[in-house]
C-alpha cells in the first residue's frame, strides 16, 4: 500500500550558510574567548542555568559585536521586510565548564537566528528544538502507533557558519557538554512595531 506523510503546519526552521563566517570568526573570536577565560558575564538571573557564559540582556556598548556587521544586516534583510525594528544581539561560548542552556523561548522577539560562529560537528552537540504541540500530543502517545504521530523534539544538525532562522516562541535547548574545543554561538532577536504604530 502506498503511503505518504503529509506534515501539516509545519515548524518553519531555514538553515542557510553565511558566507561572511571566516571573517567574523577571526574578527570577533579571539575577544569572545578571552572574556569567556576572564568570566566577564553573569546568566540572568531568572535562567535556570548558572552553567553559561553569555552575553546575553549586556548593553550593546557591552558587547563584543557592536556596531551591526554588514553581514548580519544583510542577513536580517533576507527575512524582516521593515524599516523598523529593534535588534538584540549577543554571543555564547560553551567549552569546558559543561555549560547549557535550559528549554527557552526567544519571546517578545518574533523572529530569530542562531549563527553557528566557531563549531566542530566532530564534537559540538547542535540545539534541541520541541514541537509546541507537544502537551497535546502526549495524549495520542503510544508505543503502538508510529512515532512519527507523536514526535516532540527534533535536532538539526549544523557546521560553522550556519545560521538557523525560526520564529521566536520555538522552544529549544542546549545540550551540555565538555568540549576540548570553544563552541561559539551567535543569536539575535529581531522585535517588530505593532503594525500601525
Ligand atoms: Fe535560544
Amino acid at each position: 500500500m502506498d503511503m505518504e506523510l503529509k506534515p501539516l503546519f509545519a515548524t518553519p526552521v531555514v538553515k542557510l550558510h553565511l558566507p561572511e563566517t571566516e571573517m567574523l570568526k577571526q574578527k570577533f573570536a579571539p575577544e569572545m574567548l578571552r572574556r569567556y577565560r576572564a568570566g566577564q558575564y553573569n546568566p540572568p538571573a531568572i535562567w535556570e542555568t548558572d552553567r553559561i557564559h553569555t552575553s546575553f540582556g549586556a548593553a550593546s556598548k557591552d558587547q563584543v559585536i557592536s556596531p551591526l556587521p554588514a553581514a548580519y544586516e544583510k542577513l536580517l534583510g533576507q527575512f524582516v521586510r521593515s524599516e523598523r525594528y529593534g535588534l538584540a544581539l549577543w554571543h555564547n561560548v560553551y567549552w569546558d565548564g559543561q555549560e547549557y542552556q535550559e528549554k527557552h523561548h526567544h519571546i517578545p522577539g518574533h523572529i530569530s537566528f542562531i549563527h553557528f560562529l566557531l563549531f566542530d560537528n566532530a564534537e559540538h552537540k547542535a540545539p534541541i528544538f520541541y514541537d509546541p504541540a507537544r502537551t497535546t500530543k502526549a495524549y495520542c502517545r503510544h508505543p503502538a502507533l508510529p512515532p512519527e504521530f507523536s514526535s516532540e523534539a527534533a535536532k538539526i544538525d549544523v557546521a560553522e557558519g550556519d545560521v538557523l532562522v525560526f520564529p521566536s516562541w520555538l522552544e529549544h535547548h542546549v545540550p551540555p557538554g565538555n568540549y576540548t574545543k570553544p563552541r561559539i554561538t551567535v543569536s539575535m532577536n529581531i522585535t517588530l512595531p505593532t503594525p500601525g504604530f
